[in-house]
């Protein structure tokens, strides 16, 4: 399975894509992931990408996709990927298309998480993370991590955080570059026949069952 989710800010990429790990054995590729990995790291690349992190705008394509190529490179991928939050324009999008033609692996599909603003806004505002094995909760729709702090995931007593790009003001940015900047690869997609559209209005395992039937048919 080599597949893109696509999708806005708090579509569910995240939380899909552990379910696909667990089911499908394929690597989740997550370029935001790997982007904080390298800031909490504090490397250059970190230090680099972390004022367009926090301000919500895209981190340059070079640098994502060194990520990607070197990612890509890993013995793990050669068995598939899903990708999460990459492409992110044009430009990215192409370059892969490149980088998967030198590999000889193709996409197989492009899911598209479809939800609506309201619906983002308040998934991203309510969302919290356990610091110890980051396990994502929503204060609306999961178990609230009550008190005392007790982490479903590693079963410590933790301490749920907030992304800091998932204040108010940044997520209003992050949704705004969203539909400037990758909105537009749904048309590069179903031009390219690959597109699958997926409502991403409903609970996580509605969600799951039909992108799997995205998937395998
Ligand atoms: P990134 O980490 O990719 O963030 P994002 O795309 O903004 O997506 P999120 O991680 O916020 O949301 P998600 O769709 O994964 O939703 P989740 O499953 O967590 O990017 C962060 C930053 O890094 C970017 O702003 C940019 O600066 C940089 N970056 C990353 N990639 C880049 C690239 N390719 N190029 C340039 N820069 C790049 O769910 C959200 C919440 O909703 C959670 O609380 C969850 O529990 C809940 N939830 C999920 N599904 C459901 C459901 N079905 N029902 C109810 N609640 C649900």
């Amino acid at each position: 399975m080599r597949i893109v989710l696509l999708g806005a800010p708090g579509s569910g990429k995240g939380t899909q894509s552990q379910l696909l790990v667990r089911s499908y054995g394929v690597p989740q590729i997550s370029t935001g992931d790997l982007l904080r990995e390298a800031v909490s790291k504090a490397t250059a690349l970190g230090l680099e990408a972390k004022a367009a992190m926090d301000a919500g705008k895209l981190v340059d394509d070079a640098t994502v996709l060194s990520m990607i190529r070197e990612r890509l490179a890993k013995p793990d991928a050669v068995k598939g990927f899903i990708l999460d939050g990459f492409p992110r324009n044009i430009a990215q999008a192409q370059a892969l298309e490149r980088l998967l033609l030198e590999l000889g692996t193709p996409l197989d599909a492009v899911i598209l998480l479809s939800l609506d603003l309201g619906v983002l806004f308040k998934r991203l505002t309510g969302r919290r993370i356990c610091e110890g094995c980051g396990r994502v909760y929503n204060i609306y729709t999961t178990t609230p991590p009550g008190a005392p702090l007790h982490c479903d995931g590693c079963g410590e007593t933790a301490r749920f955080i907030q992304r800091p790009d998932d204040r108010e003001d940044v997520i209003a940015k992050r949704l705004e570059v969203f539909e400037a900047q990758t909105k537009p690869l749904v048309q590069y997609y179903q031009d390219a026949g690959l597109l699958r559209v997926v409502d991403a209005d409903a609970d996580v395992d509605t969600v799951f069952r039909a992108i799997q039937r995205a998937v395998e048919t």
